[in-house]
């Protein structure tokens, strides 16, 4: 693409119109899906103007320092960089979610995790929850605005997905109200004298299996961090050692919670089954009919 001769950086010379045409056009060819809606996004983020203000204005001008830096984005989407990371943030249950390559960008099936726990909850003022695995901290933050009288923890394995989950904590009201911990899943709380206290432990771990990570679609293989979905030679490693260590954490008739890939229900059911502990009290779907979460209930005290 031949860039514009700009005379001076102040200058404002090209059109609104013109700007959009130009990397719509580059998006497309560079093969992503929706490149008018997506140029528009990132035209608003750098000049915050909607993309139906977008179209009104089309003869509005564009300094260079505009262009530079919309093209700068554009030239990073057509590595296929998620969009979710150049614009800084994610949607989830309503809220917006501060974003990096450091985190899992949130997804929505995951709401099935935080709509349970809160089920389980609801009548039971001041229990404790963990969120195995927070990332971005959507889960830990939906549950806790969710419960305002729980204490929540969460714990991750990257001290750098934790400070985006710290970020996002303080940002919704909530950095008082939950603890975060940075190590190895339940054995990062082991210290913390929470044996057998917790309500609800939720996890969304890593389940892609380690070699089908290559095949994913590059937004997520080359930009999303590997150590968010590599889940060991059948992607069920996390699950099994959770379900091993959640027992011990959890108050009799307490909750084991967790997300699971594309037809892994039925063996961490199993699973759970044969270690003896849980007795699964129900699989829910997503949207799309697919089992997404599977629910256990520690049998200690049942
Ligand atoms: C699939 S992401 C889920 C992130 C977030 N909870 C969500 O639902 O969007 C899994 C998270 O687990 C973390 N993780 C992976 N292995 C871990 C381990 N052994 N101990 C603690 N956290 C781990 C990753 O760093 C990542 O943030």
């Amino acid at each position: 693409m031949s860039q514009p001769q700009f005379a001076s950086v102040a200058s404002p010379v090209l059109s609104l119109g013109a700007l959009l045409r130009e990397f719509e056009s580059r998006l497309g060819a560079a093969g992503i899906d929706q490149p008018v809606l997506e140029v528009a996004w990132l035209v608003e983020h750098v000049l915050n103007l909607s993309p139906l203000m977008q179209r009104v204005n089309a003869e509005r001008l564009v300094t260079v320092a505009e262009w530079e830096q919309v093209r700068t984005l554009i030239a990073r989407r057509v590595t296929r960089e998620p969009l979710q990371y150049l614009l800084g943030t994610q949607e989830f249950l309503g809220r917006d979610f501060y974003v990096t390559p450091s985190v899992l960008i949130p997804r929505p099936e995951s709401a099935l995790l935080v709509e349970e726990a809160g089920r389980r909850c609801a009548q039971t003022p001041g229990a404790t929850l963990v969120d195995v695995g927070t990332g971005s901290g959507c889960l830990a933050v939906s549950l806790a605005l969710a419960l305002p009288t729980a204490r929540v923890l969460a714990i991750d394995a990257s001290a750098d997905a934790l400070l985006v989950a710290r970020a996002n904590m303080v940002q919704h009201g909530v950095g008082s109200r939950i603890s975060c911990f940075h190590g190895d899943l339940l054995t990062a709380i082991a210290q913390e004298g929470v044996a057998n206290q917790m309500e609800v432990i939720v996890s969304n771990p890593p389940y892609i299996a380690d070699d089908d990570v290559a095949t994913l679609q590059p937004e997520v293989r080359d930009f999303e961090p590997r150590l968010a979905l590599a889940g060991g030679c059948d992607g069920m490693e996390v699950h099994r050692r959770l379900l091993t260590q959640a027992p011990a954490y959890l108050k009799p008739g307490g909750a084991l919670l967790m997300e699971v890939g594309l037809g892994q229900a039925a063996a961490v059911c199993r699973q759970a089954e044969e270690y003896g502990q849980f007795r699964t009290y129900a699989v829910l779907q997503d949207e799309g009919g697919i089992d997404r979460v599977v629910c256990f209930e520690n049998k200690a005290g049942s």
